[in-house]
């Protein structure tokens, strides 16, 4: 089912200044700080050699990783994203096998704009896995 590693997300305090560490210290490229209104985040891509890296911040008031950063001050890892070639025959094995889609079970269109879901994090040892169709 799962095929590649497409990135890991981390939720960060302020974006600019983790933009700049990211920059300067590590000498990553980033990208600009791009709004996603309809997501409620705000993120900056960092692209390496095999995979990515997503810094992201709530954008506006309902933002769903605000509750986050506010248990997670300083920030912290949210979620890893996986691909997998078919997101449909997904959730129907991850149902039969228990595990919890968030939200209504449909895919979303993602910050890629491709189709993805989300598996609840008790069912995956604490790790929020975001699934999305290649
Ligand atoms: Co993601």
């Amino acid at each position: 089912m799962i095929t590649k590693f497409n990135h890991v997300a981390i939720v960060v305090p302020d974006l600019n200044d983790a933009k700049k560490k990211y920059k300067e210290v590590l000498g990553a490229k980033v990208s600009e700080i791009c709004d996603y209104i309809q997501h409620g985040v705000s993120v900056v891509f960092i692209e390496l050699e095999n995979t990515k890296i997503e810094l992201m911040h709530p954008y506006g008031e309902n933002s769903p990783i605000s509750k986050f950063l506010e248990n997670n001050k300083n920030g912290s890892i949210h979620h890893i994203c996986i691909e997998v070639k078919d997101i449909k025959k997904s959730i129907d094995k991850l149902k039969k096998n228990g595990v919890r889609i968030l939200g209504d079970e449909t895919p979303k269109i993602g910050a890629h704009n491709k189709p993805v879901i989300f598996l609840h994090p008790k069912d995956f040892y604490g790790t929020l896995i975001e699934l999305e169709q290649e």
